[in-house]
């Protein structure tokens, strides 16, 4: 028997499709206001607003007057009306009023896809799925919660989303980032499976030990950090990603696949304070305001892996346009399982 596992570089899982019954992350809820901005999730052009209420809407971002985006219009009360001629849309995509319709015309039947999508811990959940959604959006409980400090960083890389998955889930790949301090020394010592999640628990080191308020700034100052072991969990929680590292870190990646070829994904990255008990005596208004003020506190070293973790994928990707054929030597297992999870969420689509 080999000692590689049996993972696959075949060309089927490098053109993998998703399953679209499930909640994606398509946009951050700040990028969407009253003026309308176009998103692809799995290569839907999506026109995302937001009506006089605030309330966020999902249509198909193409005009059926002449097919061009409608997220080139503007937003008129509660409707999304078209750049070109000014057609405008409800939020059910139906079409609602024609500027120069005759009096003997009646308004074209032409209604347009519309997605449901939901605004949840600052971000857009969305929908893609022909059924009724029976789930509900991964969400991020730490979004709102005092004791975390939330850093966003934004991955687009143009690769398959299977590469940035399987990085995310390839511990050993702390090599990449040493002159980040982020973690060292995994060692992958179990892997839970089911149908919808693959759950990786390695052991690793961390540089970073959350025990006082001050003990933020070893985000700051590589001087102030001090290697000590710690659990360091990775799950696939189909479609997206969560990891916790001891009780101080936890980090989301919510996946916005956009074709074979290209994903974009939000990492957001949480210090956790729990562990500063005096912090939790102090009024809720400085809370939020410590919460507030710190947000971005892990910034340049998010900003930092994604660059390093980004070019790695986009090679890995490269070179399987130039030879699909090349295999590839995998030792870690928790990869064939994500592989697995990643092939049958599509084939139970039939
Ligand atoms: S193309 Fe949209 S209104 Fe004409
Ligand atoms: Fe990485």
């Amino acid at each position: 028997m080999s000692a590689f596992s049996p993972i696959v570089q075949s060309r089927d899982m490098r053109q993998l499709g998703i399953n679209p019954n499930h909640w994606y992350v398509v946009a951050r809820s700040s990028e969407v206001t009253s003026k309308p901005v176009g998103v692809v999730l799995w290569k839907q052009a999506i026109a995302l607003y937001r009506d006089s209420e605030g309330q966020i809407h999902a249509l198909e971002d193409r005009c059926p007057h002449r097919q061009v985006k409608l997220s080139h219009g503007q937003v008129v009360g509660n409707e999304l009306e078209c750049a070109y001629h000014g057609w405008r849309f409800n939020s059910l995509g139906e079409c609602a009023a024609v500027p120069y319709l005759a009096a003997n015309q009646k308004l074209p039947n032409c209604t347009i896809r519309r997605y449901p999508v939901k605004e949840q811990d600052g971000f857009i959940w969305l929908f893609p799925g022909d059924v009724k959604p029976s789930i509900e959006p991964l969400g991020l409980p730490e979004w709102e919660h005092l004791n975390y400090i939330a850093t966003v960083s934004v991955i687009n890389c143009n690769a398959h989303y299977s590469y940035l998955i399987e990085n995310l889930m390839d511990m050993y790949h702390g090599h990449l980032h040493q002159d980040l301090q982020a973690w060292a020394e995994a060692v992958l010592q179990d892997i839970d499976e089911d149908d919808h999640r693959v759950d990786a628990h390695y052991t690793a080191q961390s540089y970073y030990k959350i025990d006082k308020i001050w003990s933020i700034s070893q985000l700051f100052f590589p001087a102030l950090r001090r290697l000590h072991p710690e659990p360091l969990d990775v799950s696939y929680v189909y479609p997206h990603w969560v990891s916790t590292l001891g009780k101080d870190f936890k980090i989301y990646c919510l996946l916005c696949p956009v074709s074979e070829t290209q994903t974009k994904a939000y990492l957001i990255h949480f210090t956790s304070l729990n562990a500063f008990w005096r912090l939790h005596k102090l009024p809720m208004w400085f809370r939020r305001f410590i919460k507030d003020s710190l947000f971005g506190a892990a910034q340049k070293l998010l900003d930092g892996l994604v660059v390093q973790d980004v070019q790695m994928i986009e090679e890995e990707q490269q070179a399987y346009l130039q030879n699909c054929e090349r295999r590839n030597y995998e030792l870690n297992r928790a990869l064939v399982s994500v592989q697995r999870l990643m092939r049958s969420q599509v084939e139970r689509l039939g």
